[in-house]
């Protein structure tokens, strides 16, 4: 059954190879000054850069750049982006990257009006905006996160080793995205497999929860069986498009609160992954496979049921003359297979983490009670242990 729940997503989606054309019905809406939001450089070897600053400037826009968003966008650099839009008098925000820049910019967004430090306030306070929020766009470059149609916003401050992420409202959402496939085809081998589970995990996120039978469940079988099926051509032959394509459509939808609705969700790998983050600085879907398998296989026992849903369901596991445990457990074994060919991070060590982090990586992990276990500080540890 699905409980009570309200749905709006506020962004407008542009989808296909001609989507940025479309930065021009958008760009007339704002005022004149644009922050240009960018990460290391990626853009300026692609071409994407020249294509966005093109349009920008054939719209009459007084644009500032504000590049080096670095992967896990850090406290300090937004404290700097947030000085840099107040200067500029922001207008709009345009993020052209990956998750980074996206959730970086809705960060900006948020603190350009506000005196206090906008770590304190929305990472360690989880407290709301109350002041004027600028506009983000976002032009995206890197598929996996949802950011591009979320309220997302994951910051991390090395000086705490904290990775926070906090979801705003509607109003902070990018008010439009531009989403060309082809765009992806630049990534490096590593990061579109990182992205690749990223998808993956955010519907099981969503998915392993709750026992009973409701809509968003299905939806969340169909995208993970059109993600698994499109994710080795994507990484074998790069230039397809309609696996490309197939991917970047099901990020949107594995993160833009559609699967959610109506049940309880977990997001127990999030917070392992996002602490193991926090210590390592790894790139995060590769921090969420490292942990995913020990997780899963240590909840298996108390959602039973729906890890055997799974297996019959998404990996097409044969359940004839088994046990539930043996069919669950099949399931688990099929995407581990599916998880090695992919070639996403096995184990937190292959990321840099020791032994020695455990207990700080354990310290910094928030626990969530969505899911069919809360975890106890030795099961954390026994789990981080598992994944090292
Ligand atoms: O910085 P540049 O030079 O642009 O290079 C980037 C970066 O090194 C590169 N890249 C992006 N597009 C490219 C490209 N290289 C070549 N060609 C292209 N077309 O890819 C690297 C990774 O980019 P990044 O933006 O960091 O990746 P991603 O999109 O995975 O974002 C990761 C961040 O999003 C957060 C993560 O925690 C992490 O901080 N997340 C945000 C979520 C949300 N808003 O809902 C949810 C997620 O679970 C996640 O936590
Ligand atoms: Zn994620």
């Amino acid at each position: 059954m699905l409980g009570n729940f309200s749905y709006k997503n506020a962004t407008k989606l542009y989808f296909g190879e001609d989507s940025l054309s479309y930065l021009n019905e958008e760009l007339p809406r704002y005022g004149k000054n644009v922050v240009l939001i960018y990460g290391g450089g990626s853009i300026k070897k692609n071409g994407i850069y020249d294509d966005v600053l093109a349009i920008l400037k054939a719209n009459g826009k007084n644009v500032v750049e504000d590049g080096g968003v670095m992967p896990n966008p850090t406290a300090d650099k937004l404290r700097e982006g947030v000085k840099l839009a107040r200067a500029h008098n922001a207008d709009l925000l345009l993020a052209v990257g990956g998750g980074s820049c996206c959730d970086y910019a809705k960060a900006v967004s948020v603190s350009v009006h506000c005196d206090e430090d906008p770590w304190d306030k929305y990472f360690a306070r989880f407290e709301e905006p109350d002041c004027e929020i600028v506009p983000v766009g976002c032009v995206l470059t890197m598929t996996g996160t949802g950011s591009e149609m979320n309220g997302g916003s994951v910051i991390t401050n090395h000086d705490t080793h904290q990775k926070i992420g906090h979801v705003f409202g509607d109003e902070v959402m990018p008010k439009f995205a531009i989403l060309n496939p082809r765009y992806t085809m630049s990534l490096p081998k590593r990061q579109m497999v990182a992205g690749i589970y990223d998808i993956f995990n955010h519907i099981c996120e969503q998915y392993f929860s709750g026992e009973d039978d409701n809509v968003s469940d299905d939806l969340a079988e169909a995208l993970m069986k059109s993600v698994i099926r499109n994710s080795l051509v994507a990484i074998e032959d790069p230039e397809n498009y309609e696996a490309r394509s197939n991917i970047m459509w099901a990020a949107t939808w594995a993160l833009n609160t559609l699967i959610s609705r109506g049940k309880t969700t977990d997001w127990m790998v999030h917070m392992l992954g996002q602490a193991a983050g926090a210590y390592t600085d790894a790139t995060h879907g590769m921090t969420l496979s490292a942990v995913s398998l020990p997780y899963y296989r240590h909840i298996l026992p108390y959602g039973l049921q729906k890890f055997r849903r799974f297996a019959i369901g998404v990996w097409g596991v044969d359940a004839a003359g088994k046990t539930d445990e043996e069919i669950a457990n099949a399931g688990l074994l099929a995407m581990e297979q599916w998880m090695r060919k992919l070639g996403v991070a096995m184990r937190l060590s292959e990321l840099g983490a020791t032994e020695d982090m455990i207990e700080g990586i354990a310290d910094a992990t928030i626990i969530l009670k969505g899911g069919y276990k809360v975890l106890d500080r030795a099961e954390v540890i026994e789990i981080l242990r598992k994944s090292l």
